[in-house]
């Protein structure tokens, strides 16, 4: 979670670079399709996006009076993080009622008349679903912690100590240090795999699951059309309690992680098969919903593909669209392992969709990419491969107008508690969720000019926001503007299916995207610093035409006219549609 380079946010006002030819018509099969496969989902994080009542946190009715703005944006559906009640510990993620609004973000009213506006404007509203842990405030941990007989105690995973002061095992916290947190007054210990005040459900209570099933059913009713299942692969833990096996480097000696504990291999409390019981059971409430296309989405930090592909289960059973963290999280320009990972999610999750994304509210942004000297280039990069692979793709308020990550440089700043644990080598997540940058007036348009908001406003937001980019051809809006548009009005880049390029070429990375009709359109990104050349030989893969149509490219860049002599500046990007 750490920040890496920085980029300049200075918005290039270079000459303008956007293909002006004839878009394909809307893709056919659209309607038949679910409205989640190649969509565009918008990850907001309420506290940061729009305050509507001076205090300095962002509310929901300031969401809805931006709607017009994510609708010319062209996305379909918006990821919330959590808006239930919460002692605000985890920001959100620590839950003290599953079934209302927290004040400081507005009513249930609220709620739903954001739902019936962004419905007017054909958006979608995709809630937070945290079902791993509650917060140490919640009734039911209340009760639970109350006695060793209250009827709650087994709702959460109490256990014995190995000793006095000794924890029941080596199970360690995700933000750091044991996963174990004494109770005096019962003597025994309940497990938290996040904060104390995050305790663990006990998933193998069937009263739990029915719990959080009710829970799902109260939203699908009040009209989201689906959820983010938060740290869904931690639900499980070993039942044996074994300890976790330390990570060591080559030489044997344990790696210590950035709270100074040793790093564990974490296979005891996380993916364990039960998991997928949940998830079928979940999709399972979803479709009693006839004719809804609920979604599910999951946050899923798995290591492998295969791990990735298990998470869809067997047609559509499970997940329709985890997220694929191996593409997007590869966090250095290496263009062997894009194309790896890019070929891998097409031929080898049994055809289910994948779904992008290169950044969110735990990680650094998409700056951590930059170079220092092209980073304004490496956003447009990064921003085609999510927009112009095939998949649903999923991106982070604000990453449309090029924010840029920005830690606290003092502790005392710190919000996020992973910072205050972490510091100084974890700063925390404090610098992705800063307020977005509407414009360069003051508090960059976010909160009314006199409030102080609940953290600092970047020094980024006098070049890096919504008002001075709108309409300006060379902006990093206007190039997530015309992706986006691309992306669902051309059949080939909607819904066609994907190739990798010049598998061998080590600076170029390039897919051919093929509509069901035949359409094709290449895509070609330079991940060096250097300009460089590069041309398609694409009849093997059925496509005759010889001539290029531009439909977008890096500002500045020389136009190619056919298939052989294709040139691209340092970092430059390329879209042509085959003729
Ligand atoms: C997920 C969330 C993160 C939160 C954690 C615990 O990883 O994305 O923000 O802190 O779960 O709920």
């Amino acid at each position: 979670m750490k920040a890496l380079a920085r980029w300049c946010a200075v918005v290039a006002l270079g000459a303008a670079m956007l293909g002006t030819a004839a878009l394909a018509q809307s893709p056919a099969s659209a309607s038949s399709r679910p409205w989640w496969k190649g969509a565009v989902i918008y990850e907001i994080y309420p506290r940061s996006f729009q305050d509507s009542n001076g205090d300095g946190v962002g509310d929901i009715n300031g969401i809805t009076s931006r709607l017009d703005y994510l609708k010319s944006l062209g996305v379909d559906a918006i990821w919330l993080t959590p808006i239930y009640p919460s002692p605000q510990v985890d920001f959100g993620y620590d839950i003290s009622n599953y079934d209302s609004i927290d004040p400081q973000y507005g009513t249930l009213q609220d709620f739903d008349h954001l739902v019936a506006e962004a419905k007017k404007r054909n958006i979608r509203i995709i809630m937070d679903l945290v079902l791993n842990h509650t917060s140490d405030k919640h009734p039911w941990f209340q009760e639970s912690e109350s006695s060793r007989n209250n009827p709650k105690r087994d709702w959460y995973i109490w256990r014995d100590g190995k000793g006095p002061g000794q924890p029941p095992n080596n199970w360690q916290s995700v933000f750091g240090h044991s996963a174990w947190q004494y109770d005096a007054k019962t003597k025994q210990w309940y497990y938290h795999k996040f904060y104390i005040q995050q305790p663990d459900l006990n998933w193998r209570n069937p009263a739990v699951r029915k719990a959080m099933y009710d829970v799902e059913r109260f939203w699908i009713r009040r009209g989201v059309a689906g959820f983010r299942l938060d740290a869904i692969t931690t639900l499980y833990e070993d039942p044996k309690l074994r300890d976790e096996g330390i990570v060591r480097d080559t030489s044997g000696k344990p790696v210590i992680n950035a709270f100074g504990d040793p790093k564990l291999d974490d296979t005891r409390t996380n993916n364990l098969p039960q998991i997928h019981d949940v998830l079928r059971q979940l999709r399972k409430v979803a479709d009693s919903y006839v004719g809804r296309h609920v979604v599910l989405i999951g946050e899923t930090y798995v290591s492998s593909i295969a791990d990735l592909r298990a998470m869809y289960g067997s047609h559509e059973d499970e997940l329709e669209l985890p997220m694929d963290m191996q593409v997007g999280f590869i966090n250095k320009l290496d263009v062997n392992l894009f194309r790896r990972r890019l070929n891998e999610v097409e031929t080898d999750i049994d055809g289910n969709e994948p779904l992008l994304i290169f950044d969110n509210h735990d990680n650094p942004r998409w700056d951590r990419y930059g170079d220092g000297v092209h980073n304004q280039d490496i956003g447009r990069v990064l921003a085609t491969v999510l927009f112009a692979s095939r998949g649903t793709a999923l991106f982070y308020y604000g990453d449309e107008v090029g924010m840029v990550t920005t830690p606290p440089t003092r502790k005392a700043d710190v919000r996020d508690p992973v910072g205050i644990v972490g510091w100084p080598k974890d700063k925390g997540r404090d610098g992705e969720r800063t307020p977005m940058q509407w414009s360069a007036g003051a508090n960059a348009g976010f909160s009314s000019p006199n409030a102080k908001t609940w953290l600092p406003i970047p020094p980024s937001y006098q070049t890096a926001n919504v008002a001075v980019e709108e309409d300006k051809p060379a902006s990093i809006l206007t190039w997530y503007k015309e992706l986006i548009r691309l992306k669902h009005t051309d059949a080939a880049l909607h819904t066609g299916r994907q190739v990798m390029l010049n598998v061998n070429d080590p600076n170029v990375l390039s897919w051919l995207r093929i509509a069901p009709d035949g359409e094709a359109v290449v895509v070609a990104c330079n991940f060096t610093a250097q300009p460089r050349k590069t041309s398609f030989d694409l009849e093997s893969y059925g496509v005759r035409g010889k001539q290029l149509e531009r439909l977008l490219e890096t500002p500045g860049a020389q136009a190619p006219s056919s298939l052989t002599d294709v040139e691209l500046p340092p970092f430059g990007v390329y879209v042509g549609r085959v003729k």
